[in-house]
């Protein structure tokens, strides 16, 4: 019986954790499977657990208004190693690059249980960009004993930092086995405020939350939208707003106005797939859905400097725009005026995973701690 407590604490981490979460609590026969949830996010975190069934066993329910990723992982620095020496667990699992990530995996080092890592690997080899999550994941390679890279790239990216081959399991993205569980041919959305959306009308589905692009950036990118829908007045566009003070207050005084837009609050993930399924256009900087949409078909202007995930690129499905206004604009009004060139980017390629990664990591487990 191999004894593995999970620990999360951010909606990107739960989403693709829980896949992993429920296989292993459906081999009850090999795996206990145990979850803490840090809470660093709350409200996020929750609609998660909700949308996937799951229920934490320990919930240190840490977020505060105007946390900084330092009060985080000091909290899970104080909390996590009682807790660990309590349980015992034979192995740890942590998601990705977030605080809590970082700070779940050194809690573990600390208490000498080891640390496995799913979505290990990704690099942009700036250590300022993205902010603080390059330094986190870099970090968490250093402490983990198990690596779990969801592509080759990423598996190349460890050994070439000198992590032992035979620690790296390559198993693919969870959020591939997330999402296939999720889409449904029937779906339909729910969200009281986009009652009004217009099947006839070009859907543009944006979403931003990088701390480094707090400030003048992600101005520039409220700028972009701004012109876009004066440029293509048959556009409507949907903008779930992070509940981030230092995202929200500017989002909403910059767009909040804007004719056929919708800013709402954060929709569960069910809503959310299904949102990207009827978009014509995806605008983000986030991580988890430049990896979503390109399963799903859908092109992806990438609102950062570099990504991590060079795959949806390399499959021609994503493009790194930036945060420059003119930029922005310049690109997406040719995907938008140009069939030729939505055509191009418009194809359902997988470069994330197949489905079984959740699998694959069990496997990674048994045969090492089984
Ligand atoms: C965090 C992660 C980032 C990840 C993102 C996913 C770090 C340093 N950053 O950034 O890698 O991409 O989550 O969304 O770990 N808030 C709420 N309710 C919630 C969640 C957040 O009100 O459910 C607000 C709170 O005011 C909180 C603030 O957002 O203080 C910031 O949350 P935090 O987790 O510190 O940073 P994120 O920007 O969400
Ligand atoms: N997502 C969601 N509801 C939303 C916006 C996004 O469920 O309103 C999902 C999305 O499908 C993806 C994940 O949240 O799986 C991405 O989270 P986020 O962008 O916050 O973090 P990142 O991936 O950048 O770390």
């Amino acid at each position: 019986m191999i004894r593995v407590l999970s620990v999360f604490g951010t909606r990107p981490e739960a989403i693709k954790m829980a896949p992993v979460v429920r296989s292993l609590r459906a081999a009850p026969e090999r795996f206990e499977s145990l979850v803490c949830v840090t809470a660093q996010h709350r409200t996020m975190l929750d609609q998660v657990l909700e949308v996937f069934d799951l229920k934490a066993d320990v919930d240190l329910d840490l977020m505060v208004p105007g946390q900084t990723p330092a009060g985080i992982a000091a909290g899970i620095l104080d909390r996590l190693p009682a807790l660990l020496r309590r349980v015992r667990p034979d192995v740890i699992l942590v998601q990705g690059d977030t605080t809590t990530t970082f700070a779940a995996a050194l809690a573990a080092f600390l208490e000498r249980v080891p640390a496995g890592h799913v979505e290990a690997g990704l690099r942009t080899g700036d250590r300022w960009q993205p902010f603080p999550e390059e330094m986190n994941r870099v970090l968490t390679t250093r402490i983990a004993a198990l690596h779990f890279p969801p592509t080759p790239a990423a598996r190349d990216a460890l050994v070439a930092e000198g992590v032992p081959a035979a620690d790296v399991y390559l198993t693919g993205n969870t959020v591939i086995d997330a999402l296939l569980q999720t889409v449904r041919p029937d779906y339909r959305l729910r969200t009281p405020a986009l009652a009004g959306l217009d099947e006839a009308r070009r859907l543009v589905l944006v979403t931003t939350h990088r701390r480094e692009s707090f400030g003048a950036p992600l101005r520039s990118i409220c700028a972009a939208i701004r012109e876009l829908a004066g440029r293509f007045p048959d556009l409507q566009f949907v903008l779930p707003v992070h509940p981030n003070p230092e995202v929200k207050r500017p989002v909403e005084e910059l767009l909040g106005d804007l004719p056929g837009m919708h800013l709402i609050p954060p929709v569960d993930y069910q809503e959310f797939v299904h949102l990207m399924s009827r978009a014509h256009l995806v605008l983000t900087d986030s991580g988890g859905v430049q990896e979503e949409a390109p399963s799903l078909g859908k092109p992806v202007l990438v609102l950062r400097e570099v990504t991590e995930r060079p795959e949806g690129v390399a499959a021609g499905t994503a493009l790194v725009v930036g945060t420059d206004c003119a930029r922005i604009v310049a690109t997406a009004s040719e995907l938008l005026t140009s069939p030729a060139a939505y055509a191009r980017m418009a194809n359902a390629v997988n470069p994330y995973g197949d489905g079984r990664a959740s699998e694959r990591i069990l496997a990674a487990l048994a045969d090492r701690l089984g």
